[in-house]
């Protein structure tokens, strides 16, 4: 099938390659001249595990190409996605005008008969608008799918080629026919192929996300509980989740949830609900909880050091920047929170992510040190914050980290760590829903 693919973001370019892996014929294009001309020489212009060699492979084999004319690969394609960003305006809605912009460019090139997929996460009634956008150029020829992505950062090219499952929002039977085709190497283990309309698509994105993050939000609410009662919320974690009516996923308390995803996508369906006279009282309190999590986070740490006056100056070291494991994605990271908040105390950070420095340094310049190793980051430094599950922080060398740390002070915003093992070691060593440990 000849594929077009408009936007080479994760979701763009993750599906494009994944669609070029099982035999299509795809043309992904952006206006974004410096990240075609990154895939052009073969670059991938995020970190993503397993996305280069899928790209390399399938570029050499002809099946892939990245391009800047956009009208010419949709005027090839039978069917065009449409993966651009929709991101937060500043009440919170999703901002559409990129979505809109590219349904208007498939009005004007795409060939007879073609199907426009918004892959793109847009709130209920896209699909409908861009509908109306075509009928208005006279194009109604051009069938409209909502076709949301689930993959996540990390596992994305995982994720794509074996997905939990594929919701095809169109009640036409014939492009709902060409779409479960297009999926059926995905589904081949029997994962399930959802045909509904287009409004039911769109929210199911939205809900899928909002649920995901209102249990973060939950468990994080319980961590308060336990961290104030004594409680474990490794315990009641593992406790819940063997309730087959809860499940074992998405209930890790951390210093909050991030992404491109998750706040945009809450803040937006909260926005969507008001404008439609429906009170979310849930969205709001999911919102709410994340951005108290990652407060409390800087205020333990500046609790620890005797308040914000007693705090300034001293230096800390901060493992992690990406908003999770696996990515070099700093989006909305919790880091970033907490970086900002301990810069306002005025204290001294000196940071190492695996792979985010570098975008941490667009942010921050020279307002942070940026360590080039683990332990580099570490010297002199009053406490440890981890901010990232990155495997190569789950066992450390505690010698090294204490011999390195002024003061051997642990902040974990992950859980990675045992507390009555690190009491032993000799650390003060804070966590998240479980009582702090020291001598
Ligand atoms: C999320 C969804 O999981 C995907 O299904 C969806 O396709 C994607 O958004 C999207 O809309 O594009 P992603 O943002 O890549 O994927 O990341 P997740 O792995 O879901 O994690 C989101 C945040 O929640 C991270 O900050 C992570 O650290 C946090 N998290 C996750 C927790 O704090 N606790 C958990 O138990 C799980």
């Amino acid at each position: 099938m000849k594929i077009c693919v408009i936007g080479t973001g994760y979701v763009g370019l993750v599906t494009g390659t994944c669609f070029a892996e099982t035999g299509n014929d795809v043309t992904c294009v952006d206006t974004d001249k410096s990240k075609i001309d990154r895939l052009q020489k073969g670059e991938v212009p995020f970190y993503e595990p397993g996305l280069g060699e899928l790209v390399t492979r399938n570029v050499g084999e002809g099946r892939l190409r990245f391009s800047t004319a956009v009208d010419s690969g949709i005027s090839e394609a039978v069917i065009s996605f449409i993966c651009v960003g929709t991101p937060s305006s500043s009440d919170g809605s999703a901002d559409l005008k990129a979505v809109e912009a590219v349904a208007e460019q498939v009005g004007k090139a795409a060939p007879k008969g073609a199907v426009l997929v918004l892959k793109s996460t847009v709130p209920v009634g896209t699909a409908e608008e861009c509908t109306k956008i075509l009928n208005s150029m006279k194009r109604a020829d051009i069938h409209v799918v909502s076709n949301p992505e689930f993959l996540r950062e990390g596992t994305a090219v995982q994720d794509c080629l074996i997905p939990d499952r594929i919701v095809i929002g169109t009640l036409d039977m014939a492009v709902s026919a060409l779409l479960r085709e297009l999926y059926s190497p995905f589904v081949r283990t029997g994962h399930p192929v959802f045909a509904m309309d287009h409004k039911s698509a769109e929210l199911t994105k939205y809900a899928a996300n909002a649920l995901l993050a209102l249990r973060i939000s939950f468990m994080n609410e319980i961590s308060m509980i336990c961290e104030k009662e004594g409680a474990d919320i490794a315990n009641v974690r593992e406790a819940i989740g063997a309730d087959h009516r809860i499940g074992p996923q998405y209930l890790f308390p951390s210093v909050g949830f991030g992404g491109s995803c998750f706040p945009k996508d809450v803040r937006a369906l909260t926005a969507h609900a008001r404008e439609i006279d429906v009170e979310p009282r849930l969205l709001q309190a999911t919102l709410d909880v994340n951005e108290a999590q990652k407060q409390a986070f800087v205020g333990r740490v500046l609790r620890h050091f005797g308040g914000e006056a007693s705090a300034k100056g001293k230096r800390v070291a901060i493992w992690g920047l990406a908003f999770k494991a696996k990515t070099d994605d700093i989006r909305e990271s919790p880091a970033l929170t907490v970086i900002d908040g301990l810069l306002a105390a005025g204290m001294k950070l000196h940071v190492f992510d695996p792979v985010a420095n570098a975008n941490a340094k667009v942010v921050y310049g020279d307002r942070l040190t940026y360590a080039s190793s683990t332990y580099g980051a570490l010297e002199g430094a009053a406490a440890l914050c981890v901010l990232t599950e990155w495997n190569q922080f789950r066992h450390p060398d505690f010698g090294k980290i204490k011999s390195t740390l002024a003061s051997p002070v642990i902040f974990d915003g992950r859980n990675l760590y045992d507390p009555q093992a690190l009491k032993k070691l000799g650390f003060t060593y804070y966590s998240i829903g479980r009582p702090p440990a020291s001598n």
